[in-house]
């Protein structure tokens, strides 16, 4: 799909060449600098209550009188803000992706100022609404005929409306990517595939990725990480891959994806209900392959790492067993008291690892407790960070992304749970507050640089008819490691 910026104005619509036109309605009556075919086309539909006024709302017509442009869609936003465009942008697309248009142009239904968050909005829109998983699915309908897109603007936007667009193809073609990975059942996305999928990236970029098998992780003794691991016949694999955008001695970001490609839960097993959603349980893995994509692409002064540990969580005779004491590459030992609390014990030896690079700031993202969800829901992901300049550019990130997350405690108090009598740390605590307490295990490892941990348990993917990955928080950890350029 192609994205472009097309200079064009309100009283010039009707004669703009093109095979579907979608209009963004905002103000709260027909713009008066509207063309006339159009403007009469919406007042009518307005009179005629064939429309209203009300975010959300749109109208298909299919060759309006006096429009050259086959088919028009009224998109109504209600306010001008990125949030109301794209939420605007992705109900309008859905009325045309499957009707055999090929151009679509999108602009406003009058006149008005477009910036790049708007721009970036109506880009990462069309992105996600015409994104169709087909992979398992050879029935699937026919990807959509979309091809173009141009964003309409005036000549003194342009240049904001184009940044715009760079942003949000890159952060939509980086969404598409975790959805796709997250997606694929966990016999087609195996820790192997995760590290194909990564040495892919690498290269179409030139970025250099590393993969170090089960015998190079004994060697660097991430005896937390193989023990989730040797319960399956599915060999772990430890993923590395860096964009380096700046000079060496340039400190990097590092990301670390969680990258469980099944959680069953181990000896301690998850309840049958729904246990296929676990398939999802490397979205985090998935996040961050998508991050690096969008920024590979968009090519920022920085240099960003990539830590994605990568294994199955499965009982066995060779499983892990709940008391189970193992030795974490820190040098800390951990009792596994819950063998299905094993995304912090992957990550705990990624954390670590994560040293070696002197790094200006890590984040580590993780489908990582139930608890979370019951906390936040499926809106907000859990933000933890005890670094206060760092939540607020995560927050500031996840504002421009459209990406929402919360920030949660992370005081001293809630470590009181993860004692033991029989190792430095365990891995579970009480039920209260299980997201913090998960939080608190992560951050015993994270003493030598700034840190923040997402969990995004409710926000990776959806349930229900909708069943699926979200992609999130790919426009959030882009946003956040754009703005970490010098
Ligand atoms: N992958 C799960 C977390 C999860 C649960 C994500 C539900 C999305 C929906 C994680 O590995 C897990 O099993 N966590 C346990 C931790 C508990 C044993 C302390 C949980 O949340 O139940
Ligand atoms: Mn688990
Ligand atoms: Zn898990």
């Amino acid at each position: 799909m192609d994205f472009r910026h097309q200079i064009s104005s309100a009283d010039a619509l009707s004669g703009l060449s093109c095979d579907a036109l979608v209009l963004i309605v905002t103000g709260e009556s027909v713009d008066p600098t509207l063309d006339a075919p159009l403007a009469s086309a919406l007042s009518d539909a307005l009179a005629q209550g064939d429309l209203t006024l009300k975010a959300g709302k749109s109208l298909y017509l299919h060759r309006p009188a006096g429009v050259r442009a086959a088919r028009v869609v009224f998109a109504v936003a209600g306010a001008a803000s990125a949030k109301a465009f794209k939420a605007a942008v992705a109900g309008a697309i859905n009325l045309v992706k499957n009707s055999g248009a090929k151009h679509v142009a999108i602009g406003l239904a009058g006149s008005g100022m477009l910036g790049d968050a708007q721009a970036e909005a109506i880009v990462t829109a069309v992105r996600d609404s015409t994104y169709l998983y087909r992979h398992t699915k050879p029935s699937a309908p026919a990807a959509s005929s979309i091809a173009k897109v141009s964003v309409l603007c005036s000549k003194a936007d342009a240049k904001a409306v184009q940044q715009g667009i760079a942003r949000g193809h890159a952060i939509g073609a980086g969404v598409a990517l975790a959805r796709e990975c997250a997606n694929r059942p966990a016999n087609h996305c195996t820790p192997t595939d995760l590290a194909e999928q990564a040495k892919k990236l690498g290269k179409d970029y030139g970025l250099k990725v590393e993969v170090l098998d089960r015998k190079a992780c004994e060697k660097l003794g991430m005896g937390s990480f193989l023990a989730v691991a040797q319960g399956s016949d599915e060999p772990p694999r430890f993923i590395v891959a860096r964009y380096d955008g700046a000079a060496k001695t340039q400190p990097p970001v590092v990301l670390v994806g969680k990258g469980i490609t099944f959680d069953t839960g181990g000896i301690s097993l998850k309840p049958g209900a729904e246990m296929d959603e676990m398939k999802f349980d490397m979205g985090g893995a998935a996040s961050v392959l998508g991050t690096l994509r969008a920024i590979a692409e968009l090519k920022p002064k920085l240099n960003l790492v990539c830590v994605i540990p990568s294994c199955d969580n499965m009982p066995s005779g060779k499983a892990v067993k709940p008391g189970d004491v193992v030795t974490s590459m820190s040098g800390q030992t951990i009792e596994i008291l819950n063998t299905d609390a094993e995304g912090r014990l992957i990550l705990c030896d990624a954390l670590t690892y994560a040293e070696r690079f002197k790094p200006a700031v890590v984040v580590d993202v993780a489908t990582l407790t139930g608890a979370c969800v019951v906390a936040l829901g499926h809106h907000h992901s859990g933000l933890f960070t005890a670094d206060d300049k760092v939540a607020a550019q995560m927050l500031a990130a996840s504002q421009a992304g459209l990406d929402p997350c919360w920030r949660m405690p992370l005081d001293e108090e809630y470590d009181d749970g993860l004692k033991s009598n029989f190792a430095d740390v365990a891995n579970i605590g009480g039920r209260p507050g299980g997201a913090i307490t998960a939080a608190m295990f992560l951050r015993r490892f994270t003493a030598k640089y700034p840190w923040a941990h997402l969990d995004i348990a409710g926000t990776a993917w959806k349930s229900g008819a909708a069943k699926g990955a979200t992609g999130r928080p790919v426009p959030l950890l882009t946003h956040f490691v754009l703005a970490q350029q010098g």
